[in-house]
């Protein structure tokens, strides 16, 4: 990982991220380009002014977010004062403590019909917008408004920032719904966000490994316990959303819902979402409790920790799934276990994992491995790593073109005297790689007057995100340019390109000679000839 002072940027050869001093807080903090430059204003003590983008809807959302805020507050105060008793004792039947009570916000939301709603209004909110936070709601018929909880206990939901957009509410008894939660709102949609991130983000970072679970015990309670990167999907099926949303934190995921038929097709369900966005997917298998709570109530936090730690490969989880469905004593479901196990093995890219389940599946179908891997080949639909690295060696552009083109963007890029010297010599379709050919497209169409490095604005300007990698890579890595040197790098470099743009045009004029005789054409195959050895010398 570098930092380049000098050249105020940033990247890391590890993961081949780069950029500005803005670019590395947003990855780092997972914020927009807006919220970056406002927190390192902050920081600096410069008064960044509002973007004028986020107007009216930012607005109302500020709002939103300061009506939810103040329900939270009035939620952890009931739960603390007289009427919070029967949640108190709830919570400490469950085993829950103040310390947790305290970081996760939990609270009570009173018996009687308006509580909340009365006192949102005290405090000077809007019923209309109270209305739009999901809760409370418009009376049919008589007018006036009546709170959505009332005696539960509250689970305030907060963003990835620790921002209170929505509530669960828990009932104390046996009442139906067990579970009460916010609609989606304005600041709320239940598909794009997951419970306790806020409080685990870090712990997942720093493990790189975020363990999934279904409930809202499932996930405090072992977080008590020190399990700490953890978040919950709250019982609803994970989203493409949600899946980003984690992989943006860490590389493997730990599944690890109910230990019932329904947390497993919840878990075959997710796997392939998960797998999209490139995580390591485990699953556990809950032993001594049905939910994680439980496992810890029963058995204690080591026991779950041993679960956790035991979990399986998705590729085990689910080849067993199949095995489990079938009865292997008969050759008709051995053949139709072998065609699942097929179609789940044929997704995995590393042969030589796909090999090794190929053996362990042949096994248990008392079969050769051979049939299993020729199953396997039937249902493949990606090309195999030997022909796509094939296709990539010979599209690529000789290794010399490469030196040459990256040292004349690391020029032109940190000098517009270089640039310059270089954009009357070259066209930007003189690049032969996606990134060059993209940053020199925007140095030669940018007028760069009044400016000597380029730089900055390359990398916030930049169309697509492979040639800023591309850009803040080789700035780290150049050492800085001597001026001296700078003119005779350049010219060196500017010949390997007109040569190669030589060659090109030599190629295809060869080509149109051949095609004039083949139709027959001698005069202008001639005079074709006679253009190309004027090219040539
Ligand atoms: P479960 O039914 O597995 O309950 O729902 P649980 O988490 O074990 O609940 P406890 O331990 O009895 O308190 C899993 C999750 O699904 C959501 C909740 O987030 C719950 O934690 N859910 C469940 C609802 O939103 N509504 C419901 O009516 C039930
Ligand atoms: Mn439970």
């Amino acid at each position: 990982f570098t930092v380049s002072p000098e050249k105020q940027i940033f990247h890391c050869f590890g993961c081949n991220e780069g950029g500005n001093a803005f670019a590395f807080l947003m990855k780092m903090e997972n914020i927009g380009f807006a919220e970056a430059v406002a927190e390192l204003g902050n920081k600096l003590g410069i008064a960044v002014p509002r973007p004028a983008s986020s107007g009216p809807a930012k607005d109302l959302k500020d709002k939103l977010y300061k009506i939810t805020e103040l329900a939270a507050e009035y939620f952890q105060k009931n739960l603390a004062d007289e009427s919070g008793e029967t949640a108190r004792a709830y919570l400490d039947q469950r085993g829950i403590n103040a310390k947790t009570v305290a970081q996760f916000r939990l609270g009570y939301a009173p018996q009687g019909w308006d509580n909340l709603f009365n006192y949102l209004v005290s405090r000077g909110a809007d019923p209309t917008l109270i209305e739009k936070t999901g809760l409370s709601l418009k009376r049919e018929g008589k007018g006036g408004y009546y709170d959505r909880f009332r005696n539960r206990l509250i689970f305030p939901v907060s963003n990835q920032r620790g921002r209170v957009e929505a509530f669960g509410g828990r009932a104390l008894g046996n009442e139906e719904p067990k579970y009460l939660n916010s609609p989606d709102t304005g600041i709320y949609h239940k598909g794009e966000t997951l419970f306790g991130l806020d409080l685990s983000k870090e712990a997942i970072k720093q493990t790189q490994t975020a363990i999934l679970v279904e409930g809202n015990f499932d996930l405090i309670t072992p977080f008590q316990a020190g399990i700490t990167n953890i978040v919950a999907s709250m019982g609803t099926a994970l989203t493409a959303y949600q899946c980003k949303l984690i992989a943006r934190y860490c590389d493997t995921i730990v599944l690890t819902f109910d230990a019932d038929s329904a947390g497993g097709i919840a878990a075959d369900r997710s796997i392939d979402l998960l797998r999209n966005q490139g995580l390591r997917v485990k699953v556990t298998q809950l032993t001594g409790g049905k939910d994680p709570d439980e496992v810890i109530q029963k058995k204690g936090a080591e026991a779950l920790r041993k679960c956790l730690s035991d979990a399986q490969p998705y590729l085990e989880f689910q080849i067993n799934r199949v095995f489990a469905r079938h009865d292997l004593k008969e050759i008709e479901s051995r053949s139709k276990a072998l065609k699942e196990v097929a179609i789940i093995l044929a997704k995995e890219k590393d042969d030589f994992v796909r090999k090794e389940y190929a053996k362990v599946a042949a096994a248990s179908l008392r079969t050769e491995v051979e049939t299993v891997i020729a199953e396997i080949k039937r249902n493949r639909s990606y090309p195999s790593s030997h022909t796509a690295n094939l296709q990539r060696t010979t599209e690529k552009p000789a290794s010399k073109i490469v030196e040459a083109e990256k040292h004349l963007i690391a020029c032109a890029a940190q000098s517009t005297q270089a640039l310059n010297f270089i954009k009357e010599r070259l066209n930007a379709q003189d690049f032969h790689q996606p990134e060059t050919s993209a940053i020199a497209a925007l140095l030669f169409s940018t007028d760069f007057a009044g400016q000597d490095n380029p730089a900055h604005f390359l990398l916030d300007n930049l169309p697509d995100e492979s040639s800023k990698k591309y850009l803040s890579r080789i700035l780290v890595s150049g050492n800085s340019l001597e001026q001296n040197k700078m003119e005779e790098i350049l010219n060196d470099c500017l010949s390997v390109l007109k040569n190669e743009r030589l060659r090109l045009k030599i190629e295809e004029m060869k080509l149109e000679i051949t095609e004039a005789e083949k139709a027959g054409n001698p005069d202008r195959a001639a005079e074709l000839l006679s253009a190309l050895k004027t090219e040539i010398s």
